[in-house]
């Protein structure tokens, strides 16, 4: 194995080597390097332990984060997996987050994340950094850092949970929290059922054992070639996941002798884009991933700007949807991985990928297929459906445009539950917030009808931090006990990767936004959602927007209390973030954190 030279921790000290880039400066070179080694070796390193290529390991474990519960392990076999091939194996702590415990919602916190992340890997003499994380915005944040840093990284996610059981059917966070919660409220099951319930549906350490957001993230880091097959899929207290971290120990000492050609910024091209955004299609995935790629893209020198959402609408026009899980099919994320998980999946895809494209192992994702070997599954095992057989046969998740939503919007075609939506127009009920529609949707006086439009502003990065999961607007209780499953719904929000409906999602520019056309469509505007033409659209002529929007600007410059004016005086984070968060269609990533292009 090659010797460390980056860090000049085992250089003698008596070195005349001058000061490299990495390394924390007291102003003489011979006496910063004299004061490294006097701390590193407080830690009871060695020389010849020094002299190794350093893998550092990032610690996400919380006592807060069950989703990484299982960290502890996998650092230990992550260790063994380096120090088995010659490498010293450091590992350092970066903030963590769950998505029940980072108010005001995690997505507030991701960025924070990936700047915590990047500049960890920037301060310290690592030669490549494995990332161990899953909930999900672990895994944006440390590639939108790792990008940035630009040092070779390798993801290590910590795997789904396993699912729960009541009554003899599986339960798994987080589809079956919304329906049992939703039986309990209608009065089908009592209090101590779903108290019960409660204590199953998250049984094991893991991510959420269906197809959300994490699981998404996981199956994209292996479309983009950052991870190995199994590495998507294996569950978190399966001793499969202890070996996937060892041989991920292994590989990183593994990807220092490659140079440059495995840092993330060389390794990552648009046709890993491409084959991410395949498989996001294929998956069903959640539509958060939209929001996560494209921050994560725009982190990237020679691609920012280069995939936009429209790539997405591309490659989903010829993506067929194969993988049958929660919250669209019936499956758990155990069921993905006994079918094969991501190596199954990708062999059906292979006429849609760009197999010349890079992976972390050193091969082309089409080398590490044919290396790959495939059991035949028993077709009622089966949850990965054959490429000519697909479940939907294309356009899972669409990006819609108009002038509702000139900068685009996104929609989850194939979790629609009532297809004439997907063709529609109807009269817009507008609520103004999350507040507003807390308080109005239930009201028995509420004008709606089946045929309405909700539409839900002020719900983006700018007008409630964070831009929530609140875009699967409730129907009103008067219409859902009339028996109404479905209504087209419209926000600049975001929604969780378990949840379905006709829902219209991450539109921008927000209502926030003084200039947003979506931030002045007021109760009875026609709203037209075609999918076939990808159109969303307000029915108002040109000329009433134009007055409608000279009237708000004037009312939100007069208003002290309004996000968009509140922010300029903001003090910490949260100015930070309210003064710099771009819009959804660009990633909601802080714009000085965009790539220099
Ligand atoms: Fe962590 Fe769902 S709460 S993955
Ligand atoms: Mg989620």
């Amino acid at each position: 194995v090659e010797v460390n030279r980056d860090y000049d921790l085992s250089r003698p000290i008596d070195s005349t080597q001058g000061m490299r880039q990495g390394l924390t400066s007291y102003g003489d070179a011979h006496f910063s390097l004299f004061l490294r080694k006097v701390f590193i070796k407080a830690l009871g390193y060695s020389e010849d332990a020094l002299s190794r290529p350093i893998i550092g390991i990032v610690n996400t474990y919380s006592s807060f984060n069950p989703c990484h519960a299982n960290i502890p392990q996998l650092i230990d076999a992550v260790k063994r997996g380096v120090q088995l091939n010659g490498g010293l194996a450091i590992d350092f702590p970066t903030i963590s987050l769950h998505e029940s415990f980072a108010s005001p919602t995690s997505m507030y916190l991701r960025n924070l994340m990936s700047m915590d992340t990047e500049e960890m890997i920037k301060a310290q003499p690592v030669d490549a950094v494995v990332l161990i994380g899953g909930c999900d915005k672990t895994t944006p944040a440390q590639l939108m850092g790792g990008i940035s840093a630009n040092k070779p990284i390798l993801h290590l996610v910590t795997g789904p949970m396993m699912p729960g059981s009541h009554k003899g059917a599986r339960i798994g966070a987080c589809t079956d929290c919304r329906n049992n919660w939703a039986s309990f409220r209608a009065g089908v099951i009592d209090i101590e059922e779903i108290a019960t319930i409660n204590e199953e549906l998250a049984p094991t350490a893991g991510t959420c054992g269906v197809m959300g957001t994490a699981s998404t993230m996981a199956c994209i880091l292996v479309g983009l070639g950052l991870m190995s097959f199994k590495g998507a899929s294996a569950p978190a207290v399966s001793s499969a996941r202890l070996r996937i971290a060892e041989s991920t120990g292994a590989n990183a000492v593994a990807v220092i002798t490659a140079g440059e050609r495995l840092k993330p910024q060389s390794l990552l091209t648009r046709e890993s884009f491409i084959n991410a955004i395949t498989v996001l299609q294929a998956i069903g995935g959640s539509t958060n991933a939209v929001v996560h790629l494209m921050a994560i893209v725009n982190r990237h020198p020679k691609l920012a700007g280069s995939i936009t959402l429209d790539t997405f609408d591309e490659v989903g026009r010829r993506t067929p949807l194969l993988v049958d899980l929660k919250p669209s099919g019936s499956n758990y994320m155990t069921d993905f991985h006994n079918s094969g998980g991501m190596g199954a999946l990708l062999h059906k895809l292979r006429p849609l990928l760009h197999l010349e494209a890079m992976t972390i192992s050193g091969k082309t994702l089409g080398e590490a297929l044919d290396s790959e070997i495939l059991l035949p599954i028993p077709r009622e095992l089966q949850c990965i459906q054959a490429f000519d057989a697909p479940l939907y046969s294309a356009s899972s998740i669409v990006v819609l445009r108009g002038n509702l939503a000139p900068q685009g919007a996104v929609m989850k075609a194939s979790a629609s539950k009532d297809r004439k939506l997907l063709n529609y127009s109807g009269r817009a009920v507008v609520f103004a917030g999350s507040v507003d529609l807390a308080r109005r949707i239930d009201d028995e006086n509420l004008d709606v009808t089946p045929e309405s439009v909700l539409v839900l502003q002020n719900i983006g990065p700018v007008g409630n931090p964070g831009m929530p999961e609140a875009g699967l607007i409730p129907i009103p209780r008067k219409l859902a006990s009339q028996g109404v499953t479905d209504m087209l719904r419209i926000s600049d929000g975001r929604m969780s990767g378990t949840a379905g409906g006709t829902i219209v999602l991450h539109v921008s520019p927000e209502a926030a936004d003084p200039d947003s056309v979506f931030g002045i469509i007021r109760d009875g505007d026609v709203i037209t959602c075609n999918i076939e033409e990808r159109v969303i659209r307000v029915e108002i002529s040109d000329e009433e927007i134009q007055g409608r929007l000279s009237v708000r600007r004037k009312e939100v410059a007069a208003q002290k209390s309004h996000p968009w004016i509140e922010r300029e005086k903001m003090r910490g984070y949260r100015g930070l973030y309210m003064r710099s968060v771009n819009q959804a269609d660009q990633g909601a990533d802080f714009d000085f954190l965009r790539t220099e292009t």
